[in-house]
């Protein structure tokens, strides 16, 4: 990926600042305040168009343009750029009427009607000849626009038909594999057809895996997630290649959705396909660790940008609509929220959307224009937060500083390790990175969270929770981290099966067997709720297992009772200067926290941020050539403390020498000169070991 920025028409104010505006809803009187509201808020980007296809082509020989024209202009005289939608994500209903073949169909056969949103099939080729049209069209007519700084591929793809059980899928899929296996004996190789009778004989009986009278294929169905990751990608690619084709100079997005469980796309493939890295992000209300999710989404799409700057394209005001309940965020939470987006590189704080809907399903989602007007707490709180934005300014275009730890993240091993018919339907990969993400942090060690395929140079340990797929050629650069005097942490449930879901035989996990020194022999996973008691503070739930270590490697933390009470729950093999170390259960916090304090200190990694203060606050590190920014940000409604910081406190205009106050959920943005060596600030390693 080439790494671009917006064509940005703000040198003095170069933070992008805004939200999904849909005029469309609204009356031409309302667009005028609109844009005066945008000017007061320090609004200088809008996301628009993005579900416009109906009101821009009404009917197959109907095009209307006059008011996205007045619009565009509209706000490029107000000096608002413009993110323009290629308008393709949802069809309008005379599509559906004259084509209901590129309706989606689900596992059981069911066709999914028009009426909400994305109803289409990835692979249908009317669709996508219909969609590139549209493409054409916008980008015809926009494309020399001068407030345009940036295209928008559809929106969201594939946030509710990435997985499409069609016959287009079928035949999609078909010519996916051909491409993937060549022959049909490769794929019944790769597939295990061998069992249940399943071999087969041409391409045209290959399915999707549909609703099935028992377990479908389990490599079936980890390809059928690779192809439906990949129709999608495609059509991004189509969607794209035709705007490059048209406006070169303009770069291209499309808004990811790195954030809770979504889980259907590989995001590590499709950064190629963008010029710069967008994604939403919203909040899982009932997660007591929501922030803690925020800033490990936060850091993966860092990861996915490869430090350089990334676009907020999406997040809330407050609350949203689609969860249980919805709720509204605290007083400051807005603005600590975004400053943890730009603290993990964002240089775009935007949100869904401008002005709150009055009809439609999302008329009770929050936007930065509430149904209460001007009047509000969260208007005043937007007008702030586009302040402090601008306050923030000499930050755009700095780079995430790299850690010393990368936290491993991996689609793949996502869809295998929770396909069915396992050791325990209670195991979730993205659970199990977070915990391990969350007592690095809480140790006041930093993490970067990064696509499997990252280059592991620089990092002095990597950890690979529930690395469950793994091809010999990431064993071997995992194995080769550790010979180059690398640590390597993993867990139960990683290193078991290969690309093609096949487990590596001869005791688990296979493919990590003699880096680590364990073998096990059998899971004992654990029943809901069940605890394994360990011989430190703390417990394990979820798993367990009989694990026989090689002479040489150390046993860290044992389990205490049950059949396994004397025998091994983590261990550690020293290799080297390197290290590889493994823990067979679910740590609690406690333990956890223990455990990371201990390998890092045995690693002689240091914490990046004042122990007493890290549990509570997260440092994050950006940098140009000759500046770093440290930014604090107070997860908790109280005030906190942080000491050993020093510099210019960009927000609060005054030199911090040692010492910091910040607020209930407060944010503070220091100002240092880059040391010469650009090696990472570490306060040193006993300060680690005062915590472990
Ligand atoms: C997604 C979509 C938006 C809107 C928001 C609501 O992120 O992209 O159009 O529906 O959800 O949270």
């Amino acid at each position: 990926m080439a790494h671009r920025w917006l064509r940005w028409p703000h040198p003095h104010n170069p933070i992008a600042y805004g939200a999904d505006y849909n005029p469309e809803q609204w009356s031409p009187r309302t667009w005028r305040e609109d844009v005066a509201l945008m000017r007061e808020a320090s609004v200088n980007i809008v996301n628009l168009g993005i579900f416009s296809w109906a009101e821009v082509r009404p009917a197959p020989d109907e095009w209307r343009w006059d008011w996205l024209d007045e619009i565009l202009d509209l706000l490029h005289d107000n000096g608002i750029a413009v993110d323009l939608g290629t308008g393709t994500a949802s069809p309008p209903p005379w599509l559906t009427t004259l084509h209901p073949e590129i309706l989606p169909v689900t596992a059981d056969g069911r066709t999914l009607g028009p009426g909400g949103r994305q109803h289409w099939r990835p692979t249908s080729p009317v669709f996508r000849r219909y969609a590139l049209e549209h493409v054409r069209a916008v980008a015809d007519r926009y494309g020399a626009h001068p407030g345009l700084a940036m295209w928008h591929v559809s929106n969201e793809l594939g946030c509710h038909n990435a997985l499409d059980y069609s016959d287009d899928a079928a035949a999609a899929f078909r010519t996916w594999l051909r491409a993937r296996y060549d022959t049909l004996d490769a794929l019944n190789t790769a597939w295990g057809t061998a069992f249940w009778s399943q071999r087969y004989s041409a391409w045209e009986q290959i399915l999707p895996p549909r609703l099935a009278a028992s377990y479908p294929n389990p490599a079936q169905q980890l390809d059928f997630h690779r192809f439906s990751s990949d129709a999608l990608r495609e059509h991004l690619r189509a969607e794209a290649a035709v705007l490059r084709e048209l406006t070169p100079d303009i770069p291209v997005t499309t808004n990811f959705m790195v954030m809770g469980d979504t889980r259907n796309m590989d995001y590590a493939g499709w950064r190629h396909d963008v010029d710069l890295v967008s994604n939403d992000h919203y909040l899982t209300g009932a997660r007591p660790d929501a922030f803690e999710e925020l800033c490990f989404s936060a850091n993966l799409v860092r990861g996915l940008a490869d430090s350089a700057p990334w676009f907020l394209m999406e997040q809330s005001t407050s609350a949203v609509n689609w969860q249980p309940v919805n709720h509204a965020k605290a007083p400051g939470q807005l603005a600590r929220d975004s400053l943890a987006h730009l603290a993990h590189g964002a240089d775009a704080i935007s949100f869904f959307q401008w002005r709150q809907s009055t009809a439609g399903a999302e008329k009770y989602h929050s936007a930065m224009l509430p149904h209460a007007g001007t009047r509000s707490r969260l208007w005043r709180d937007v007008r702030d937060l586009g302040a402090t934005l601008r306050e923030l300014g000499e930050v755009a275009g700095s780079r995430a500083a790299p850690s010393s730890v990368a936290v491993l993240f991996d689609w793949e091993s996502w869809w295998s390790s929770e396909l069915d018919s396992h050791p325990s339907e209670l195991f979730r990969y993205r659970e199990l990175a977070l915990d391990w993400y969350k007592a690095f942090e809480a140790l006041g060690i930093a993490t970067d969270v990064q696509p499997v395929d990252a280059d592991l140079t620089g990092y002095r340990m990597v950890v690979a929770p529930g690395l469950h797929l793994v091809p010999a050629d990431l064993a071997a650069r995992i194995t080769a981290h550790v010979d180059g005097g690398g640590h390597f942490v993993t867990t139960f449930f990683s290193g078991i099966v290969d690309e093609n879901d096949r487990v590596l035989t001869g005791g688990y996990p296979g493919a990590f067997r003699d880096l680590l020194g364990v073998r096990v022999e059998e899971f004992a996973p654990l029943a809901p709720g069940a605890v394994a008691a360990l011989d430190r503070a703390g417990h394990g739930t979820l798993w367990t297992e009989h694990i026989a270590v090689d002479p040489g490697v150390d046993v860290l933390v044992r389990f205490a009772d049950g059949d396994l009470a004397g025998l091994p729950a983590a261990t550690r093999r020293p290799v080297g200067t390197g290290s590889a170390a493994y823990a067979g259960t679910r740590l609690d916090p406690v333990a956890l926290r223990a455990l990371v304090g201990d390998l890092s200190g045995r690693a002689g990694l240091g914490p990046d941020l004042d122990p007493a203060a890290a549990p509570a606050v997260v440092r994050r590190v950006r940098q140009t050539d000759t500046t770093r920014y440290v930014f604090l940000v107070n997860r908790t409604r109280e005030a906190r403390t942080v000491t050993a910081e020093h510099g210019y406190d960009l927000l609060g205009r005054r030199e911090v020498t040692g010492s910091l106050d910040l607020a209930p959920l407060g944010v503070a943005v220091l100002r240092q000169p880059r040391p010469i060596d650009h090696d990472e600030c570490s306060l040193g390693t006993e300060l680690i070991q005062k915590t472990s």
